[in-house]
């Protein structure tokens, strides 16, 4: 390109970017978006140069501005370090970030001063369409010591929503985390749908979705294998829906793991339902911690038509949760759980122990009750018959609960 080329493309675009700029208030005002191209902000889609700051100056121009906006990320690969999209945004009806393209993690972390990488927070109407995420974790995950210490350094989350009110997140793709995949952390009526996940089965931590204190959370047509929960609803959750999901490998939907932290709160109102689990370590579970510093409750959850095939353990709730070698247990689990229905549950499972039921000691489960659970033991990789034909079993500690209809394993009383 010549000096003039390149100065006249510049004019160009410098006219072009005013002219959407002044189109915004009369269009986005009119209900037609207002369009912001990334590659106008001078982004390169090389997969080398780091686009961080294009991708964030055409954020506070869209933010900026008013009426319905978007942003487009075309096609290309964006190299991306640690950035915060952020509110709020004073005049915008709805921004909808459109990506077609692959966002790609820089790996070296020490950029990643908080453990995140791409953050939306404090928006309103947030939505965003398409487009993969590539959290380049392999790279990071020899440094991951969550697995076995407590007290470690957390890694990035991968996509993190934080204090946004009615958001949409569709079609959108996240592989190989350095930490959880996406994270939903305070915000109130997310709907999240056709969300594809994929990280191998030994990545450590790589939960699918991880939910954190919010309101009204509808996730629905999720593709999640991954090395750690598919979904993990963790404390402070009211109102949550989940339907239609594929999980595995990982270790499946987890409420939990619940009292690990001061200050925690509690998980009101979950359905999980519709979902077929593949060869994890779980299939559903409610995991609570012993020696919990707080005092919660988790209430009315319900899993419903359920599919499990090749689990591990199909059905557990675990209130001396120890991911551990050993964990202190001195006291009991002040997670006090009530109102939970495993309902319409089949499949087969890799082992004989099908349903565990452990409650704590100090706080029996309350209100638990299984309707028509058909399971079947296949044995696991490790069996040397698949037709071997054990009996299932199932085991409740602290807690008696109500059978109905079928039950394979037989109730436990
Ligand atoms: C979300 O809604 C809550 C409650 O109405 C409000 O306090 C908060 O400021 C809203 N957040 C945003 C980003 O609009
Ligand atoms: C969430 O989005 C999906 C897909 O767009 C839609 O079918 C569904 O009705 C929405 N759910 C809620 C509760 O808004
Ligand atoms: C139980 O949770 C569901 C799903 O969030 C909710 O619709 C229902 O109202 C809750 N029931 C009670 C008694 O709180
Ligand atoms: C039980 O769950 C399976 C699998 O999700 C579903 O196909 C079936 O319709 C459910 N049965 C009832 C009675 O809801």
């Amino acid at each position: 390109m010549s000096m003039e080329t390149k100065a006249f493309t510049w004019l160009f675009h410098f006219l072009l970017l005013l002219m959407v700029g002044r189109a915004s208030v009369v269009a986005g005002a009119r209900g037609k978006p207002v369009i912001f191209d990334v590659r106008n902000f001078g982004a390169r889609a090389d997969g080398r140069s780091d686009d961080s700051k294009a991708l964030l100056e055409a954020w506070k121009a869209a933010c900026g501005s008013s009426g319905v906006v978007k942003i487009v990320i075309p096609a290309g690969t964006y190299l991306v370090g640690p950035t915060k999209f952020k509110g709020p945004c004073k005049n915008v009806l709805s921004l909808k970030v459109h990506l077609q393209g692959i966002l790609k993690a820089t790996t070296s972390l020490d950029q990643y001063r908080s453990a995140k990488w791409v953050e939306f927070g404090w928006v309103k109407r947030l939505i965003l369409v398409g487009g993969t995420f590539d959290g380049q974790g392999a790279a990071s995950w020899p440094f991951n010591k969550c697995p076995k210490q407590k007290n470690c350094k957390v890694l990035p989350t991968s996509i993190l929503f934080v204090n946004n009110n009615n958001t949409v997140v569709r079609g959108i793709t996240s592989v190989n985390s350095k930490f959880f995949h996406i994270g939903i952390l305070r915000c109130r009526n997310f709907n999240g749908s056709n969300i594809k996940i994929i990280a191998p089965a030994n990545s450590p931590n790589t939960d699918g979705i991880h939910l954190e204190r919010n309101t009204g959370v509808t996730l629905s047509r999720l593709s999640i294998g991954t090395g750690d929960d598919c979904v993990s609803v963790g404390h402070g959750n009211t109102d949550v829906t989940i339907t239609g999901v594929k999980c595995g490998p990982g270790h499946g939907i987890s409420v939990g793991s619940l009292g690990k932290y001061n200050g925690e709160q509690d998980v009101t109102g979950l359905v999980v339902k519709n979902c077929v689990i593949r060869g994890t370590t779980n299939g559903v579970r409610i995991k609570t911690w012993e020696n919990s510093p707080s005092a919660t409750i988790a209430t009315n959850l319900t899993f419903e038509n359920i599919v499990m095939k090749n689990v591990d353990k199909p059905i557990l709730i675990d209130q001396q949760y120890c991911p551990y070698h050993k964990c202190d247990s001195s006291a009991p689990s002040q997670v006090k759980i009530s109102n939970i229905k495993f309902k319409n549950i089949s499949g087969t499972t890799n082992y004989p122990e099908a349903v565990t039921l452990r409650c704590s000691q100090g706080l029996p489960c309350k209100d638990v009750s299984l309707q028509d659970v058909s399971l079947k033991y296949v044995g696991g990789k490790n069996s040397f018959s698949t037709e071997h034909k054990t009996t299932l079993t199932s085991t409740c500690i602290n807690v008696k609960p109500t059978f109905m209809g079928i039950q394979n394993p037989p109730p436990c009383l």
